[in-house]
């Protein structure tokens, strides 16, 4: 059972995850503990939260480096005993999960940008859920990739971010997603997908600029999340989907 009633997006948190926190607090602040996949979880920024809440994690990420410090940080908080780590690839689950599927709850936050295929990580993923399970996705949104450049003042980047070009001759470009590419990957996946938000709308191009008070700020992004045309230019977008 959870260990704590205090949700993780209580006021200590960034304004700029604040919508996805919102959008898994119904799920994972129920008083039933969950089994959790975190792929591509790196250092345990969602996980160790979580397993705070009373959940178990599995971590599949392929950075040794990432693994250490998410095990550091999970024995510092105490809960070193409900996250494991596994070394692997997102595209490869099946593999380094062998039979360990059937998870209630999956995330994959700023993963999808840096696979190798990001409809092969998905199947991965949903193959890896229980019939009803749920997955939170978080990817970079193309159109608030091309705002941010544009406000720094780099028309040139923004040019490039808009054309999916990277932002010199031979560097590829970060893959980033639109809302209708993000759902039809997500369909593409044999998962049935919820409402979208847009994550960071204003957090991202205010942390230089502002001394605005973080709270205010983290009431103004989960106001905007799910309202256009605010969530169309966030930095990214969240969405959950569920196996049927
Ligand atoms: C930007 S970090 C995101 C970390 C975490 N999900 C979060 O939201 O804080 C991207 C993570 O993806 C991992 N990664 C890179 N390639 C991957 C792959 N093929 N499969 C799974 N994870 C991968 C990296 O090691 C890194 O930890």
């Amino acid at each position: 059972m959870p260990t704590e009633s205090a949700s993780p997006s209580a006021e200590q948190l960034p304004a700029r995850t604040a919508a996805v926190w919102a959008a898994l607090d119904p799920l994972v602040d129920t008083g039933v503990a969950l089994r959790v996949l975190d792929v591509g979880g790196g250092s345990g920024m969602f996980a160790v939260p979580l397993a705070r809440l009373g959940h178990t994690l599995t971590v599949v990420d392929p950075s040794a480096d990432a693994l250490a410090t998410l095990h550091r940080r999970a024995q510092t908080a105490g809960v070193g005993e409900r996250v494991r780590g596994v070394q692997g690839d997102g595209d490869l689950l099946h593999e380094v999960l062998a039979d360990d599927g059937g998870y209630d709850l999956a995330l994959c936050h700023s993963v999808l940008e840096v696979v190798d295929d990001p409809a092969v990580t998905l199947r991965e993923i949903a193959g890896a859920l229980r019939p009803g399970g749920q997955v939170s996705l978080a990817v970079a949104n193309r159109a608030g990739g091309v705002l941010a450049r544009a406000l720094a003042g780099q028309p040139a980047d923004a040019l490039a971010v808009l054309g999916d070009r990277g932002p010199a001759p031979g560097r590829p470009a970060r893959r980033r997603f639109t809302p209708e590419a993000l759902l039809a990957l997500v369909e593409g996946a044999g998962l049935t997908p919820g409402a979208w938000r847009g994550v960071s709308v204003v957090a991202d191009l205010l942390e230089t600029a502002s001394g605005a008070d973080p709270a205010d700020v983290r009431q103004l992004e989960l106001a905007l999340a799910e309202v256009s045309p605010y969530r169309e230019v966030a930095a990214g977008l969240h969405l959950l989907a569920t196996r049927p």
